[in-house]
């Protein structure tokens, strides 16, 4: 056998599967009228991919499947080539309502999760690497206040410092950003965009924002909603899958300058006008 220039056996074409891999999910709370069906798409390790879709499509839903806290009536969800059945560390989850827990200080809500995460460490360690995520979301003032006394953006940021405090392998994020400030949220963009790129970090995130998914993603997934047509019921599903043509150290500042980013944001909106929700 002429080992060394036969094409690569089925074998090991199988190891470079996607990083996550999420097959013919649907999700059904009345059987005739699923609210998502035949839902599949792949991330690749250290690729961003923001979903956008109307409210009600099923975006969260699918979030919360693939962060093991929902179930899917059918289908399967495997990362890193296990699958996924419940929640754990290696997925790390920031809520569209942040989800703090109140009697505890924002010092203490993120360091209960990293001494989940790494139950060996010593306290200083622990206080160490708390207080540098609380400082990427400026929130280094307000440590050791609890989240009743912080506003809803602050509470936000708490969240979106635990999530990244436990360095996940996936990070999943649920319009992290919509209840900021323009101010914060440009920088905390920012902030997201040097980490991701320097820890290669693989991130789902849903977005209602088209200059936000244009930003960020790598790939961009369109979401239609289901609906009653002329033709029965439609559930709802991925419409599309977006490649983001722009170069991957695009700016806020500069994004609008760029060759293909007009096009790129009409063909999102027009999807959004026309094609995501029956009229
Ligand atoms: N427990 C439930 N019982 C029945 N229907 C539900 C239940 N939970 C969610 N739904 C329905 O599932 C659909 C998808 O909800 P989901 O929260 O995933 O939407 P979304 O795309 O995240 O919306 P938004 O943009 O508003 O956050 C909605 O139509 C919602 O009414
Ligand atoms: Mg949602």
């Amino acid at each position: 056998m002429t080992a060394s220039t036969s094409p690569a056996p089925e074998s090991a074409k199988a190891v470079s599967a996607p990083f996550l891999q999420v097959q013919q999910l649907s999700k059904a709370y009345h059987p005739a009228r699923p609210v998502f069906a035949d839902v599949s798409f792949t991330l690749e390790r250290g690729e961003f991919v923001c979903i956008i879709g109307h409210s009600g499509c099923g975006k969260t839903t699918i979030l919360n499947i693939l962060a093991g806290l929902d179930t899917a009536t059918s289908g399967y969800v495997f990362m890193d080539g296990r699958e996924v059945r419940g929640p754990g560390l290696e997925r790390g989850v920031v809520f569209q309502n942040h989800a703090l827990m109140p009697w505890l200080t924002v010092r203490h809500n993120i360091a209960f999760a990293v001494e989940s995460r790494w139950p060996q460490w010593k306290a200083a360690q622990v206080r160490e690497h708390v207080e540098r995520y609380v400082a990427m979301v400026g929130l280094s003032h307000a440590i050791d206040r609890k989240p009743s006394q912080l506003s809803g953006g602050m509470k936000q940021r708490v969240g979106i410092a635990r999530a990244f405090a436990i360095q996940p392998k996936m990070l999943l994020l649920d319009e992290p950003f919509g209840a900021l400030d323009a101010l914060t949220r440009g920088s905390i963009q920012d902030e997201l965009m040097a980490i991701v790129r320097q820890t290669r970090q693989t991130v789902f995130m849903i977005t209602h924002d088209v200059d936000e998914a244009i930003l960020l993603a790598d790939r961009i997934l369109l979401m239609h909603n289901a609906a009653d047509t002329p033709a029965g019921f439609r559930p709802g599903g991925i419409a599309e899958v977006v490649s983001n043509p722009l170069p991957r150290d695009r700016s806020r500042a500069t994004l609008h300058h760029l060759p293909g980013y007009y096009e790129l944001r009409n063909h999102i909106v027009d999807f959004l006008v026309t094609r995501a929700k029956a009229h």
